[in-house]
């Protein structure tokens, strides 16, 4: 094996951003390495979110992995927001002049993009240790990482950092050259995963009880995903099955709560909920995408639909440097990128706060909360802003 390679781009990290801006990157002719920590099966073993906007399904049409998500997503037209024990349908796709979102998991949507890269023999490294960026403020930055005892050098033109909100890459950028902004919410989301046909196949449920917030996702017709807000210290090893779903019913109004067909969980994990961003995106030759610039919590299901358009804006400009000899896209990557982002950031932070029940906000925080829930509902101009934001801004939105 050689010890040196050299590449256009080095991506770092074969999570769903990593992997799309290697598909796009390929399309156009562009050359890529991917370097990833884990196995390709323990990424796959991540449970995430999974309702897609059109703008990223579309991306991964144009990427050439749409098949997946053309053949087993189910679209979506509406969700459902249930408060004070009753349901509140919100008509997403009449309020958005028919858009729709589609849910198809993210663990499927990584599968699809890494298959089309195995197929395409485009090189993943996996389980590559000790990644480290050096000179990326120059014109030649390279990486090294060790597989087993021998230390790697990866050239490269471009590096993006792909490695989420724990990867090596933000972490290199000297302190003082970077923001971040911060908010951490004072619970968690327990969630599971069991294979029992979901009780609303065709729209997310969104519950505001007086015991926590709740969530009704799917992954398919025979797959479905729960979620129950918890204390952020507490333990899965708390929750059996039987607990889960209990709990779950009591949070959602009776006629749902008695059509829920319940089944042993096949994951259940507790996920800490936060709202991050890093700017900028762009330190000299190394670009920051995805995860590893900003965090947006679950509630609105944005994280993989930000990461799908980071991406593409990034793509866009790594092509134009090559085939027009412009770094037109390079320089106002970053900005373009935190307009969207700050945009989706404020609705999923909206989303949590209308959802869930903060344990030091009792008596008048909760009575604005349900007089908003209400207004909601009655009101279209903000049930179209929140169908809007749901189905997504168009790609051209920074323009
Ligand atoms: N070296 C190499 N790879 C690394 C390193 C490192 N030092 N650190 C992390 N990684 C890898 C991780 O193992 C992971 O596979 O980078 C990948 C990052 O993937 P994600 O965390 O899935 O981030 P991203 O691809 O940006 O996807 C964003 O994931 O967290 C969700 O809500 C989020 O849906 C959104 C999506
Ligand atoms: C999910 O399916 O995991 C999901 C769906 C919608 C959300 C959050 C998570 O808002």
């Amino acid at each position: 094996m050689t010890k040196t390679k050299r590449t256009q781009v080095a991506i770092i990290g074969a999570g769903p951003s990593g992997l799309l801006l290697g598909a796009l990157l390929h399309k156009a002719g562009v050359d890529n390495i991917i370097l990833e920590r884990q196995s390709a099966d323990y990424v796959l073993s991540r449970i995430r979110a999974g309702i897609l906007e059109q703008v990223t399904v579309d991306l991964l049409h144009e990427a050439g992995v749409g098949s997946g998500v053309e053949n087993h997503g189910t679209i979506h037209h509406s969700i459902e927001l249930v408060f004070k024990n009753e349901r509140h349908p919100i008509d997403v796709t009449s309020l958005t002049e028919g858009k729709v979102v589609t849910a198809y998991g993210q663990t499927e949507v990584t599968k699809d993009l890494m298959q089309h890269r195995a197929l395409n023999k485009l090189e993943t490294i996996y389980e590559a240790g000790e990644v480290e960026l050096h000179d990326f403020e120059s014109q030649n930055p390279y990486i090294t990482y060790k597989i087993g005892d021998e230390t790697h050098t990866l050239y490269a033109d471009f590096i993006a950092g792909c490695d989420g909100f724990h990867g090596v890459c933000r972490a290199s950028v000297p302190k003082g050259s970077i923001k971040e902004y911060e908010k951490v919410y004072p619970f968690g989301w327990l969630g599971i995963l069991a294979d029992v046909p979901p009780v609303s196949p065709h729209a997310i449920i969104y519950a505001n009880s007086d015991r926590g917030f709740a969530l009704c996702s799917m992954r398919s017709m025979t797959r479905s995903r729960y979620y129950i807000q918890c204390a952020m210290e507490d333990k899965v090893e708390n929750w059996s099955d039987e607990l889960f779903w209990a709990e779950l019913k009591k949070r959602l109004d009776p006629e749902l709560a008695s059509k829920i067909i319940t089944g042993p969980s096949i994951e259940k994990s507790i996920a800490p909920l936060r709202s991050f961003v890093a700017e900028p995106m762009r330190f000299g030759r190394l670009f920051l995408a995805g995860d590893a610039a900003h965090i947006v919590p679950p509630t609105g299901a944005k994280g993989l639909n930000l990461a799908a358009t980071d991406v593409k804006y990034l793509s866009t400009a790594f092509i134009e440097y090559y085939k027009e000899k412009s770094s037109a896209g390079i320089d106002h990557y970053s900005s373009r990128c935190l307009k969207r982002i700050w945009r989706a950031e404020r609705f999923s932070w909206w989303l949590t706060s209308l959802m869930h029940r903060f344990p030091d906000t009792e008596g008048f925080g909760q009575k604005v909360q349900e007089a908003e829930l209400d207004y909601l509902v009655h009101s279209k101009a903000l049930s179209k802003s929140l169908a809007e934001n749901y189905v997504g801004l168009p790609l051209d939105f920074a323009e």
